[in-house]
């Protein structure tokens, strides 16, 4: 199969672009490499793969260049995961997240309208498509805040109510996304993610917490460096998803897209995945034998309590559930970001 991936030199997006190219697929990334980390993704891609594909640096705000790469290659499915991807970023410059995340999806939505129709989109949305879910009743224990109405977490039929720039941004192109199926017929899947991680995420403090966390674990060893900080008491949950699941589910879609065409799906680790800032705290005490030292500040800004997706319906139409449990893929993800500060001193 050929593919086009924006956001392909990403964390979800080199990690597919080198599944796809380990089993033969065509693979064009289409990337503005403005992420930190993923110039040193497009190498790794390179290294791994040689010149068996193709990199095209462009922005997804640029139209033109979008529809003549879309019109020349007519890719049988595209994965648009290029996006502006943090929430404190969105507040400084909403602007830019719109034009990134809202516009650079019209952008691709309207060259696959234009030029090549039976062209596959799956978009990578997100949970705050649900903003802070305020209005739900919550339960306390020691570690973590709970939801006792839903046991098996939440599903796609929530209310929609875009929260922070990046949620509105998100939410504007997670429903064209499913228009255009309804409009004009084009095959598209949403996937409205909750907290993905694992290999060639190159975390930060404003996106990727888990291994945001791995990295403030690591450095515990240096019983000087001062405690890090943390938003709200640490008992805010979220379900988390390895990015070796996550891909699956996106070749699940692409091989079953007359069953999910026009869908959308809340994707995470489920409830067995769930976790708390405390608990995930726990668990790398564990795995570094370092405790961990942190300081509580104010709530970020529509912050959810709780979310953990409810993946009966992923599940009934793609056959998928999550296969790497939380300990595992800590584990691993320890392992990662050991390798990130060996070779990027600075990151730390
Ligand atoms: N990682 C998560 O936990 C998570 C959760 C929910 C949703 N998502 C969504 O999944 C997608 C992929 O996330 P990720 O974690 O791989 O993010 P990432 O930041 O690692 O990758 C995004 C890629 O898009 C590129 N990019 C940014 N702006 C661009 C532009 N204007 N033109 C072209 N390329 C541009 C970046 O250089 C980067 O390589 C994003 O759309 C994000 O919103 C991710």
């Amino acid at each position: 199969m050929s593919w086009l991936i924006t956001g392909g030199c990403g964390f979800v997006g080199s990690n597919l672009a080198h599944d796809l190219l380990s089993s033969g697929e065509t693979v064009v990334v289409l990337d503005n490499l403005s992420r930190q980390g993923s110039p040193e993704n497009l190498t790794w891609l390179r290294s791994q793969h040689g010149r068996d594909w193709q990199f095209v640096q462009a922005d997804i705000r640029d139209r033109d260049r979008v529809a003549d790469l879309v019109r020349e290659l007519r890719p049988q499915a595209i994965a648009h995961l290029a996006g502006q991807v943090a929430m404190t970023t969105s507040i400084q410059d909403p602007r830019l997240d719109f034009e990134v995340n809202a516009l650079g999806t019209l952008n691709v939505l309207e060259a696959v309208r234009l030029y090549s129709s039976e062209t596959i989109v799956l978009y990578s949305s997100t949970n705050k498509v649900y903003g802070s879910l305020e209005e739900l009743t919550y339960g306390e224990t020691e570690t973590r805040y709970t939801l006792p109405d839903y046991p098996h977490g939440l599903a796609e039929t929530l209310q929609l109510d875009g929260c922070s720039p990046y949620g509105c941004s998100k939410l504007a192109a997670d429903q064209y996304v499913r228009d255009y199926h309804r409009v004009y017929g084009i095959p598209t899947v949403v996937f409205r993610h909750s907290s993905m991680y694992g290999g060639r995420q190159f975390a930060t403090y404003d996106q990727g917490w888990i291994g945001w966390f791995c990295l403030q674990a690591l450095a515990m060893s240096d019983s000087q460096i001062p405690p890090f900080t943390i938003s709200g008491n640490g008992k805010q949950v979220r379900d988390v998803l390895h990015a070796q699941d996550l891909i699956r589910a996106y070749r699940l879609a692409v091989t079953q897209i007359d069953r999910c065409a026009g869908e959308i799906y809340n994707l995470g680790g489920g409830m067995a995945n769930s976790l708390s800032l405390l608990e995930l705290f726990a668990i790398l005490t564990e795995l570094t034998g370092y405790p961990l030292r942190f300081r509580s500040l104010d709530w970020r800004h529509g912050d959810q309590k709780v979310f953990v997706a409810d993946l009966a319906k992923v599940n009934q139409h793609l056959g998928w559930s999550p296969t790497v449990s939380k300990q595992d893929g800590l584990r691993m993800m320890l392992d990662w970001t050991e390798e990130v500060q060996a070779r990027v001193p600075t990151l730390s």
